[in-house]
């Protein structure tokens, strides 16, 4: 029976040595000290043994288990440092490898010069609107005072949404202030920039979708002298504090009196170049004194209100602030151009 017990001790040790994964060990365990394992059956055979000889060989029983046991143990903790290491070198991380970068956009240019504009506004007190693009004929043209047969009704001018007419991809911002006084009554001030659309072909100062900012104020004795102020800041502040500007006589249906407001060119000084087609001056928007009968229409007293409007072209102001030559720069969104803001 010792040399047996010896057996299974040097045999099973080896084993345990060599073995390379934890289901080895689970196995050898099984094999050797489980219910049906060599070293049990052994111990069976205790009984038939003298009583001299039990102890000797009960206590080399023992120890042949516990060396068995010990090893397995050890060996259970050295395969479970391999595999941890395994893991470790399979999930490692090169941290000396260059990331990847992630390229950031930023707002588009016309944004950037209307965040400057609406801000320009909200100084001087100025709500900012935020405006529909459908809209119904009668806030886009008839409140405004704009004639039945006034050639910007044309459908071959404006985009209709109906047959009858009556609904409409707004041609320009001044709707909104019919809607601003119908929301929010008098005295106002306030801007709305926002979408137009017009039939136009698209060429270098044209494109069948461009943005304006609508401008209203109306108050007690508000004049033609508050518009200049106004008008004449915010062109200031964006063009340059010494641009010099003109306030030409012109039509709109919904101001009277009406001008239109020049800026002596940027590029020339108002000698003449291409930029300004010859001209020396450049127009930058619309405006005048609301005319009584929007007012009246918005059911405000001309003879206790008055008021000047405004309406700019946002991309207009975009290319002279960046001194751009082509407005289909603006909207092609190419990034080659759009980097350089
Ligand atoms: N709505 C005009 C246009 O699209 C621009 C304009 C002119 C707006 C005069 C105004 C204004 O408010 O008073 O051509």
């Amino acid at each position: 029976m010792k040399e047996q017990l010896e057996q299974i001790r040097k045999q099973t040790l080896d084993a345990l040595g060599s073995a390379a994964a934890m289901p080895e060990l689970e196995e050898l365990r099984v094999k050797v000290l489980g219910k049906k394992g060599e070293l049990t059956a052994l111990l069976k055979q205790m009984g038939s043994l003298s009583p001299e000889e039990r102890p000797a060989m009960g206590q080399l029983a023992n120890a042949v288990r516990s060396a068995i046991e010990e090893k397995i143990a050890e060996k259970s903790e050295q395969l479970k440092a391999l595999a941890q290491q395994a893991k470790l070198q399979a999930e490692a991380v090169d941290v000396t490898i260059p990331g990847k970068t992630q390229k950031l956009g930023h707002e588009h240019p016309m944004n950037i010069v209307l965040d400057r504009i609406k801000e320009i506004f909200l100084d001087m007190g100025f709500e900012i609107i935020e405006g529909d693009e459908i809209e119904l004929a009668d806030y886009n043209f008839t409140k405004l005072n704009t004639p039945e047969d006034h050639p910007a009704r044309e459908w071959t001018d404006t985009f209709y949404l109906t047959e009858d007419s009556n609904v409409l991809l707004r041609t320009q911002t001044s709707p909104m202030q019919i809607r601003a006084i119908e929301a929010h009554g008098v005295p106002i001030r306030m801007i709305s920039p926002g979408r137009v659309f017009r039939k136009d072909e698209v060429d270098a100062t044209h494109s069948p979708m461009f943005h304006q900012i609508e401008g209203l104020v109306v108050d007690k004795g508000v004049t033609m002298a508050d518009l200049k102020g106004t008008l004449n800041t915010v062109i200031r502040a964006i063009y340059g504090a010494n641009t010099v500007t003109r306030f030409r006589p012109h039509h709109f249906p919904f101001t009277e009196p009406s001008c239109e407001v020049d800026i002596q060119c940027h590029k020339c000084g108002g000698v003449g170049c291409p930029t300004c087609k010859g001209e020396g001056w450049i127009e930058v928007l619309g405006a005048g004194m609301v005319h009584p009968k929007v007012l009246q229409n918005c059911g405000v007293d001309p003879e206790e209100y008055s008021g000047f409007a405004f309406g700019m072209g946002l991309e207009r102001f975009a290319l002279g602030s960046y001194k751009i030559s082509d407005m289909r720069l603006i909207f092609e969104n190419d990034v080659r151009f759009l980097e350089q803001f």
